[in-house]
């Protein structure tokens, strides 16, 4: 067992515990022993970590993470994705099940946290298919993968397009007491749409989505919730009028959670144009335009989307962040726009992305850390997210103000696909702690 550690003198934010306060976080033994004392004053035999002038929270928790293993190592493994994760500021990641074979059966799901404990530098929980191969027939066994150990279930990447299955997944959910993470997007909708419908696409001549592919179906699963009672997680939520759906279901009492991303937080559908979310000038398209890096799924939306989504997560409509790290291969994105895979690799900057809506006044940083902790721990039902004595020593040593700028060749992620690339971040994680031990620290790599 290595030595224990003092965080020292750094703005401790717990939000599970109402904390927010200058202490000292002693770790010993792999858990939280403490947080206490003078600033600055680090205890006898530990090892001291100074975060003077920066805040200390919980490690991250992301329920939704693309590892791309087993089957797309090309893009991502689990040891690669864990350590972006780390870089990230996030101790607990949670694996989706579009993997190849898909997570859709008992022993893909335990080969998944075989490989997470053994090559993991962070926790690694699993999410199982909704359906079997994700082909959206027929259900998984979600008894036997409940007993696996999965934390949910997800076709992520696509829906539970047909409402029965949808119908008899959330019935199971009320049995298994695990949540249905539904990819709400109307297929017959969305079509082959590339961005968000308006303008923009129309100038770019891409064929659009309209917002309401999503909310079409968020509404469906809420009637639906409603109906058996069951356990319905939103992901990647990203329009209005999805947020107004979500907040009319929660206050009729349902059992509804909902999950926003970094990018839906911070970037619009400008960022198409690959001018950093600037419009061209006189309309002259640019060499940059057609930006693959910014064709993801859900698409970025509307300025007017962004705001709603952050005001839902404001206002506690919206639980969580969850990222949705979805690292490609080069040759996935170094194509044609409507050729390409969707996807952005953010788990390493998540943080600077989601502290865009802080800066601008419109979330508070203590509301921020708790969609990112108290908040994901909830859903997960796990003893996570909050440095009460006992707990797992998972932490993160941020800088708020700290500007960076973005270099995907540098990221620990074998997927390089973001928009940000050369964007300057304000908002930077410095040290992260998994169990007690250092897996990240961004001042020794900075120099
Ligand atoms: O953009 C996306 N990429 N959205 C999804 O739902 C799936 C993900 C992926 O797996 O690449």
């Amino acid at each position: 067992m290595s030595k224990p550690i003092a965080i020292t003198g750094g703005r401790v934010i717990d939000p599970a515990q109402g904390i927010d306060r200058v202490a000292n976080v002693l770790l010993k033994d792999g858990v939280v022993e403490a947080v206490t004392g003078t600033p600055g004053a680090a205890s006898e035999g530990y090892e001291e970590i100074d975060a003077s002038g920066l805040v200390v929270a919980p490690g991250f928790i992301d329920v939704h993470t693309h590892l791309r293993e087993p089957g797309l190592e090309h893009k991502e493994t689990v040891a690669t994705g864990t350590r972006a994760a780390a870089a990230g500021g996030f101790t607990t990641i949670c694996a989706m099940p579009n993997t190849e074979p898909a997570q859709d059966n008992a022993s893909t799901i335990e080969f998944v946290l075989r490989l997470g404990r053994e090559q993991g530098v962070v926790r690694v929980l699993a999410i199982g298919a909704v359906t079997v191969g994700r082909a959206g027939v027929q259900l998984v066994e979600m008894a036997e993968l409940a007993d696996s150990g999965v934390i949910g279930f997800s076709d992520d990447g696509s829906p539970v397009a047909d409402p029965n299955l949808m119908r008899q997944a959330l019935t199971y959910s009320q049995i298994t007491g695990l949540p249905i993470i539904n990819h709400c997007e109307e297929p017959s909708i969305a079509g082959a749409g590339q961005m968000q419908m308006g303008v923009i696409a129309s100038h770019l001549g891409l064929s659009g989505v309209p917002s309401e592919a999503e909310s079409v179906m968020v509404e469906r699963d809420i009637a639906l919730a409603e109906l058996t009672g069951g356990r319905l997680h939103v992901a990647h939520l990203s329009t209005r009028r999805s947020v107004e759906a979500v907040r009319r279901a929660k206050e009729r009492g349902l059992r509804v959670t909902a999950e926003a991303t970094p990018h839906h937080v911070s970037i619009t559908e400008a960022w198409v144009y690959g001018l950093g979310g600037a419009m061209p000038d006189d309309g002259a398209l640019t060499t940059k335009a057609y930006d693959t890096n910014t064709k993801v799924n859900p698409p970025l939306r509307t300025q007017d989307d962004v705001d709603a989504v952050v005001e839902g997560l404001a206002d506690g409509t919206i639980d969580m962040i969850a990222t949705d790290h979805a690292p490609h291969a080069t040759v996935d994105k170094e194509c044609t726009y409507q050729e390409a895979a969707h996807g952005i690799s953010n788990i390493e900057t998540a943080f600077g992305s989601c502290m865009v809506p802080v800066h601008a006044g419109s979330l508070s940083l203590e509301d921020l850390i708790e969609r990112m902790t108290a908040a994901p721990a909830r859903f997960l039902g796990m003893n996570l997210g909050t440095l009460k004595p006992g707990f797992p020593a998972d932490v993160v040593v941020l800088d708020p103000n700290a500007k960076w700028t973005v270099d995907p060749t540098a990221f620990f992620s074998k997927g390089k696909n973001t928009p940000l690339s050369g964007t300057t971040l304000k908002g930077r994680v410095v040290t992260t702690l998994y169990a007690g031990e250092v897996v990240h620290e961004a001042r020794a790599h900075a120099g």
